[in-house]
């Protein structure tokens, strides 16, 4: 399991310690902070990486996968897409020019991409100021959002991203989708939750947002799951269902395979939703339980009548309040 060692990082970073960096190892090794600071499953942060003269290689953390939740790697692998994505749009706000291969070695199964990036005759950014200084303001937003219907440029633009064999599924095209995941959410939550292997890692995995807290406060936190352990499941399935169903809008993103390689690019898909959200004002969450359990995740496909491989389901809507930062590991432990 992993450790708990977190502490409270936050961006904005000081930007001019880039450019007081010289050397071009310590540069690109500065542009990892902000890979670091992707979501992740469970904020298990399941990253690391590597410079390499002009390479970052950036690598799985299996040590951090979490084997019963995510017993297909698609949600580890979708956080990795998520820090790739905040790595190249850094690198690009930095003058580079990048290029990725994804999974470039067999025989290391663990590398899932190398970014490799050179100087650019132009300063001139390739992707808008406004998702750089996003990385710094996006959270997931929990809870519910405010009713107001997203306007119709905001989905415009979230709707824009769908890219490279990554399809985008809407309720805002089809309003059918909430009824579907409102009605798969509660069951999804009661085979989760009858799980003991998977209470027993959400537990474990729940202290790693905490950690960075301490005293009565930390135990507070951590007795709230102890003590709904009499039936979790339905009532947090309620919790769920209730919010999806007032959701202001819901997005399925789905793939064309379903291989790592597509769910990293899925990540990057839905960190640049993330990151266009946040923007906009607007909140976004992951709502992954009915994907963790086989057979809800067929129904859903099905139900999308497409020959997509639903991959992760996000509620979105304008946010009532800022969330604070969540804590991240120290910056050392990814850097290797
Ligand atoms: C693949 C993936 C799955 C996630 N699943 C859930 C989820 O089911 N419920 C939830 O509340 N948050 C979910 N999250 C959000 C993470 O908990 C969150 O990213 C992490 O705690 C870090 O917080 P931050 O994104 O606000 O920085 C997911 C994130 C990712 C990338």
């Amino acid at each position: 399991m992993p450790d708990y060692h977190y502490e409270v990082t936050s961006l904005p970073v000081d930007e001019t310690l880039f450019y007081r960096r010289a050397d071009s190892v310590q540069r690109l090794r500065f542009l990892v902070r902000y890979a670091h600071f992707a979501p992740s499953t469970y904020n298990s942060q399941p990253w690391k990486f590597r410079v390499q003269q002009n390479q970052i290689w950036v690598y799985a953390d299996s040590s951090r996968w979490l084997k019963i939740a995510d017993s297909d790697k698609r949600e580890m692998y979708l956080s990795l897409g998520c820090a790739i994505e905040n790595l190249q749009i850094a690198a690009d706000h930095y003058s580079f020019k990048s290029e990725i291969k994804y999974f470039p070695d067999p025989l290391q199964p663990e590398l899932v991409a190398i970014l490799e990036l050179y100087g650019r005759e132009s300063d001139a950014q390739l992707t808008d100021a406004a998702m750089m200084q996003a990385i710094a303001i996006r959270r997931i937003c929990r809870g519910h959002y405010q009713r107001e219907p997203l306007q119709a440029s905001h989905w415009a633009l979230i709707e824009s991203c769908n890219s490279d064999g990554v399809y985008l599924f809407s309720t805002r095209q089809m309003p059918q989708l909430r009824g579907k995941i409102a009605e798969l959410t509660p069951l999804a939550y009661q085979v989760l939750y009858s799980d003991r292997a998977y209470l027993r890692e959400r537990k474990q995995s729940f202290t790693y947002r905490q950690a960075d807290l301490q005293g009565l406060r930390a135990l507070l936190r951590r007795a709230v799951p102890i003590a709904l352990s009499g039936n979790p499941g339905k009532k947090l399935g309620q919790r769920d269902q209730a919010l999806i169903q007032n959701a202001p809008g819901l997005i399925v993103l789905g793939t064309q395979k379903d291989s790592p390689e597509m769910h990293v690019k899925a990540g990057r898909v839905f960190q640049r939703i993330g990151l266009i959200a946040s923007s906009l004002g607007i909140g976004t969450q992951v709502h992954s339980q009915i994907l963790e359990i086989p057979e809800l995740r067929s129904e859903l496909r099905e139900y999308t009548r497409r020959q997509v491989y639903p991959t992760m389901i996000c509620r979105i809507g304008y946010s009532k309040r800022k969330p604070k930062p969540t804590p991240r590991r120290p910056l050392e432990d990814v850097l290797i």
